[in-house]
């Protein structure tokens, strides 16, 4: 294979390895004496109309994906051109993808197996937040640093589909790390990269696949319609915990998954939580005994309180009005209905549903509150949050050229926060475009 000599002005120290997209280089930044691993697009894929498409699509993902710092995810540096060669310039990681590392036979130990895919779930966690959906997680794409440290690559790079490839010519990858809707050719979002790690778990648990098959059709059938044998079954290490585990992040139905990459990595934290063993006894003691204490003194303040108001009613009646009326006090039942609905509030905002044309979500929830209780401070800081997250979602969607989402969120934002400054600043954008 014929190597340039430089790509702009990074130095070609050496081939790293071959995606489906081009080769991977080793390469050099003089400037400032970095090394860098620099990931150019294959000629052929961009040959057609929809491959120049496609380059627009490259760039407006490295502007949303070169803003990502985490110490999980590759980080991108830049994207250009040279001699109609375009290339991604990204962070090397000194060590070893995991798809190699299943290749030359290494095993993981669950608690390998939970630190990893956790690892994988925190990245995912802090993107899916910022509206940015990997949509290609495979052990290929995950790197263990010789520190041990897991990162996360190819974030976000504009994916080639299914159908483009066909139509480009192009031989598609492996489907086995693919959710159902991806399969399908349906638009995708956070629970699918949950589905796809729910698949790196299962192989690094049992050490093989869930979703097999000869061809690219038999591997997809399995992934709409095959129930995977549950990991326990596999080998008796695996803790029968993790069979609910899987089956929750495989389930086909988007709806019946972890709906949120924080929420799946709390169940599996739940496996590996230090067992209640041997030391166990004397620490339900401590337990015991401390609880004796609270208990005690929670009494002694209870009977203290009472005191206090047994002599604050024998004060004149004007005094105890006055205070009364800095706020009646609210029903129990009333008091129940809000915590359920910040309750509701709350996990929508988790789940990214922020506001929407129509059906449940958090905004709506939030002014729910607000209508019993108008100075609720948790519903006020919600709608905030909310606000600030939607027009952080709607800015990025306009960096990725999305613009009829755009348009859509600024519908949305016209409607909902009509005095909020942020929807001139959106409507502004719109217009540059
Ligand atoms: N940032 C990086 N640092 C070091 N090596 C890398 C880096 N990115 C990629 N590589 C190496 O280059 C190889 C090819 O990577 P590439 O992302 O093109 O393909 P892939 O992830 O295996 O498959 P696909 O193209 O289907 O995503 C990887 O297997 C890895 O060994
Ligand atoms: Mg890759």
């Amino acid at each position: 294979m014929s190597q340039p000599q430089t790509l702009g002005k990074y130095q070609i120290q050496g081939i790293l390895g071959k995606g489906a997209m081009g080769v991977v280089y080793k390469g050099f930044d003089p400037n400032i004496a970095r090394v860098v691993a620099i990931k150019t697009i294959h000629a052929s894929l961009l040959d057609t109309d929809m491959g120049r498409e496609l380059l627009n699509r490259f760039r407006n993902e490295a502007q949303a994906v070169g803003r990502l710092n985490h110490a999980n995810i590759v980080a991108i540096y830049e994207f250009d051109q040279d001699h109609g060669t375009p290339y991604f310039v990204m962070e090397f990681v000194e060590g070893q993808d995991l798809k190699s590392l299943q290749k030359d036979g290494r095993k993981f130990t669950p608690e390998e197996a939970v630190n990893i895919v956790s690892a994988i779930l925190t990245a995912l966690a802090y993107t899916h937040q910022l509206g940015i959906v990997h949509r290609d997680i495979k052990p290929a794409n995950v790197f263990i640093t010789h520190h041990n440290q897991i990162k996360l690559a190819d974030f976000g790079i504009a994916r080639v589909d299914n159908a483009e490839l066909t139509q480009m010519g192009s031989v598609l990858g492996t489907p086995s790390y693919m959710s159902p809707e991806q399969c399908k050719g349906m638009k995708v979002d956070a629970r699918s990269d949950l589905f796809s790690t729910g698949v790196v778990l299962y192989e690094l648990l049992v050490g093989r696949k869930p979703f097999g098959g000869e061809n690219t059709h038999a591997i997809m059938h399995s992934v709409l319609s095959a129930e995977p044998a549950r990991p326990s079954s596999h080998d008796k290490a695996v803790p029968k915990e993790f069979d609910d585990i899987i089956k929750k992040a495989l389930a086909k139905k988007i709806e019946d998954r972890y709906q949120t990459a924080e929420g799946f990595r709390t169940a599996l934290q739940k496996v590996i939580a230090p067992p209640q063993s041997g030391g166990g006894s004397l620490n339900r003691w401590l337990v015991a005994v401390v609880l004796v204490l609270v208990l005690g003194a929670a009494v002694a303040a209870g009977m203290w309180f009472k005191k206090q108001q047994d002599q604050r009613f024998a004060q004149p009646v004007a005094e105890t009005q006055t205070q009364q009326s800095a706020g009646p006090a609210m029903s129990a039942e009333a008091q129940a209905k809000i915590e359920r609905l910040l309750g509701v509030a709350e996990a929508h905002f988790k789940g990214g549903r922020l506001v929407s044309p129509q059906g449940s979500n958090a905004f709506e929830a939030f002014q729910l509150v607000l209508a019993t209780d108008p100075q609720n401070a948790r519903a006020l800081q919600g709608i905030e949050d909310v606000k600030s997250r939607f027009f952080k979602r709607a800015q990025l969607l306009a960096v990725e050229g999305q613009r009829e989402d755009v348009e859509k969120h600024l519908a949305l934002a016209e409607k909902l926060f009509p005095t909020d400054d942020r929807v001139e600043l959106l409507r502004n954008r719109l217009t540059e475009q």
